[in-house]
């Protein structure tokens, strides 16, 4: 594609002469936007970009360890790399929050205080480089992968959290759509490039109720076999959106002789164009009954899965 071709190259060129051989920060999310701007920033000034992953262990499974293949010392892309193993400090002040906004808000504050405290780290930088897209710039709406940190940009201002001298936003005049192509264009993997929006709280809003550590293994596991069985029918590219929520009930069940008292997890899977309004997927029953069955049988500490059939509206997307 000419326009991308030529958007990478003169974008390298534009962030080159921007930078010189000042420094610059990122915050990866391991989303879409902020890899994209990650590879791009990458290219063009190498080792003075250094990428911050906070890993709150409230992503899919896996996925920490993802991200750290593609941008991390054995992947293709030469930056400077920081792996934030938050995880703990994630939990710990999760314990016994169960109102949904409240757990939103303990995740991004402490995003923002496990961020600063690497900023500090890394001393004073030139730039601090967000992810921000053209649809972010007309409507500072959330949604976006980096939303932690651009919901608080957008509701605050500049952050004021880290010592720097300028915002960059090499992706800000494009769409979802060529942020994608550019990311092909850098040698981003397919997967990361094409893959579906992941909330900035991740399973924090995923999971009903407090969060722990056994709850979140629990919703890992089981939206693993989702996301894997849904792919294997063909179905992946076609759901909008998809994935396994933990519901904070816990109903009898048999499992050989015994009784068992465990979770019920909620699938969830919708088709939308804006994700203002969207409607349940149909997906076919046998791969329904499918991951059931699995779900059931891989998973420890769950005995029933539902089906979540409810639009938007009334419903919304997450179930937090
Ligand atoms: P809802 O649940 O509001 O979701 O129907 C609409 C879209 O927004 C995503 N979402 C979030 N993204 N922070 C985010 O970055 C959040 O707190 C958040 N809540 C919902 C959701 O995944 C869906 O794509």
């Amino acid at each position: 594609d000419w326009r991308m071709d030529s958007f990478v190259e003169s974008s390298i060129q534009a962030i080159r002469e921007k930078v010189g051989n000042g420094k610059v920060l990122l915050a990866l999310s391991g989303g879409v936007d902020s890899s994209v701007a990650a590879g791009l920033l990458s290219k063009a000034i190498g080792r003075q970009l250094t990428c911050v992953f906070v890993d709150h262990g409230l992503l899919r499974k896996n996925e920490g360890d993802e991200v750290e293949a593609v941008f991390g010392p054995e992947g293709d892309f030469d930056l400077n790399f920081i792996r934030v193993n938050a995880q703990e400090r994630y939990y710990g002040k999760l314990a016994g929050v169960t109102e949904p906004e409240q757990k939103r808000k303990i995740i991004g504050e402490e995003f923002i205080r496990v961020f600063e405290e690497e900023a500090k780290k890394i001393g004073a930088v030139d730039f601090l480089a967000q992810g921000t897209i053209y649809p972010d710039v007309v409507e500072s709406g959330l949604g976006g992968e980096s939303a932690v940190i651009k919901s608080h940009h957008n509701v605050g201002g500049l952050p004021d959290f880290v010592d720097f001298k300028e915002i960059i936003e090499p992706l800000r005049d494009l769409f979802k759509d060529e942020v994608r192509k550019a990311g092909l264009e850098l040698g981003l993997p397919a997967e990361l490039v094409f893959r579906q929006p992941f909330p900035g709280p991740g399973l924090g809003v995923r999971i009903i109720g407090e969060v722990t550590a056994e709850k979140v293994r629990i919703v890992q596991d089981a939206d693993a076999i989702y996301r894997e069985e849904i792919a294997k029918a063909g179905l992946d590219q076609e759901i909008s959106q998809y994935f396994a929520a933990l519901t904070n009930m816990r109903s009898v069940g048999v499992m050989g002789d015994e009784r068992t008292y465990d979770y019920a997890v909620a699938l969830r899977a919708v088709k939308t164009i804006d994700f203002m309004t969207a409607e349940a997927a149909e997906i076919p029953f046998e791969v329904l009954q499918k991951v059931m069955s699995r779900i059931i049988n891989e998973v420890k500490g769950v005995n029933r899965v539902f089906y979540d059939l409810t639009s938007k509206p009334p419903g919304t997307i997450e179930l937090e």
